[in-house]
C-alpha cells in the first residue's frame, strides 16, 4: 500500500494512473477508521480502478477547539486497518501545512441555506470548513468519483452544492449508512460511550424507524412530538434536535407533499458524546 504525504507525489501518482485510462475514486476521511469507512472503500473499489483514501483531521471544521484537540488520532492503526481492508489503496495523509500553507482558514461559502440548519445551526462554521478542505483535496487528488456516507447526509448535500459552485468535474456518490447489528450507526465516537450509554444507544435508530412508520399517516408535528416524548425520560440519551426536512433542500417540512422526498434527522447526547443519525421517510 502506497502512503503519500505531499502534494506533488500524490498528484503525479494519480495523473499517471489516469493517463493509463484508470478511473479514480476518492474517499476523504479524518481517520479513526471503522467499518463505516470501510463500506465506502469497498464500494469505491467495486466501482473504480484506483481508490485514494485521505486521512486528515481538518482543523477548520471544528467549531469547538476542545473537540479538535480530543479527536482520536492513530495514523499507524489507520494504516494497518487500510492495509488489511485493501492493500491496493493509495493513501494520502498530509500535514496541516501541506493542505493550508500558513493560513488555516475557511473559504466563505453560501450554500443557499443548506448550512444554516441542523448541524450547521448547532456547529457554526463547520460546513464551510468541510467544503474548504474538500476543495483543496479535490484539487490535489483530482478524482473522477468521490464517495461519502449518508450518515452525514447534510454534509453530502453541501458537497453536491460545493461541486456545483466550484464547477468541479468530480462526481459525488452517496453511500448507505453502515450500522452495528443492533442498529447504532457506526462512528468513531461510539468507542467513547460507557457500557450503559452504548447499551442505550440503539434506541436512536429504533426511534427513527418508529418515526418513519408514523410518518405514513401522521402529520410532521405529530411525529415530532412523538420523538420528543420518547426521549423525555431517557436516563442516558438527551435529544438535541429531531427534524423532518425536505431531502434535497433540507428545509423544515411543515406539510407533506406526495411529490417530495423527506428525511428525518436526529442529534442526541450520550453524556458528552454527540451522536447523529438520519433516515429516509418516503
Ligand atoms: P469522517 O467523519 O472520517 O467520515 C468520512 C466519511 O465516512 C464520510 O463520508 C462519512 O459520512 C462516512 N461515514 C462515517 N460513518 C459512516 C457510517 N456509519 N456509514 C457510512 N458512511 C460513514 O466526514 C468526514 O470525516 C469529514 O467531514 C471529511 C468529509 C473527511 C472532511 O474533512
Amino acid at each position: 500500500m502506497h502512503v503519500y504525504t505531499n502534494r506533488p507525489e500524490i498528484s503525479a501518482a494519480v495523473a499517471k494512473h489516469k493517463k493509463n485510462g484508470s478511473k479514480i475514486g476518492f474517499v476523504p476521511t479524518m481517520g479513526a477508521l471503522h467499518r463505516g469507512h470501510a463500506s465506502l472503500f469497498n464500494f469505491a473499489s467495486k466501482n473504480c480502478d484506483i481508490v485514494v483514501v485521505s486521512v486528515f483531521v481538518n482543523p477548520t471544521q471544528f467549531n469547538n477547539p476542545k473537540d479538535l484537540e480530543t479527536y482520536p488520532r492513530d495514523l499507524q492503526g489507520d494504516l494497518e486497518f487500510l492495509e488489511s481492508t485493501n492493500p491496493e489503496l493509495l493513501v494520502f495523509a498530509p500535514s496541516t501545512t501541506t493542505i493550508y500553507g500558513s493560513k488555516v482558514e475557511s473559504i466563505n461559502y453560501s450554500f443557499d441555506g443548506l448550512n444554516q440548519v441542523m448541524e450547521g445551526a448547532f456547529r457554526p462554521g463547520h460546513f464551510e470548513g468541510v467544503a474548504t478542505v474538500l476543495k483543496h483535496l479535490f484539487e490535489i487528488v483530482n478524482p473522477d468519483f468521490a464517495f461519502f456516507g449518508e450518515k452525514d447526509y447534510q454534509q453530502l448535500q453541501i458537497i453536491n452544492k460545493l461541486v456545483a459552485i466550484e464547477a468541479l468535474s468530480v462526481k459525488i456518490i452517496g453511500c448507505p449508512i453502515s450500522r452495528h447489528k443492533d442498529g447504532l450507526a457506526e462512528s468513531s465516537r461510539n468507542k467513547r460511550l460507557t457500557k450503559d450509554q452504548r447499551d442505550a444507544s440503539p434506541f436512536i435508530y429504533k426511534t427513527l424507524m418508529q418515526a418513519k412508520e408514523l410518518f405514513n399517516d401522521q402529520t410532521v408535528d405529530e411525529v415530532q412530538k412523538f420523538v420528543v416524548h420518547q426521549f423525555k425520560d431517557n436516563m442516558h440519551l438527551e435529544l438535541e434536535y429531531f427534524e423532518i426536512a425536505n431531502a434535497s433542500t433540507l428545509t423544515h417540512a411543515s406539510t407533506k407533499k406526495e411529490s417530495e422526498k423527506y428525511r428525518a434527522f436526529i442529534a442526541v447526547f450520550a453524556g458528552e458524546v454527540r451522536l447523529i443519525d438520519n433516515i429516509a421517510l418516503n
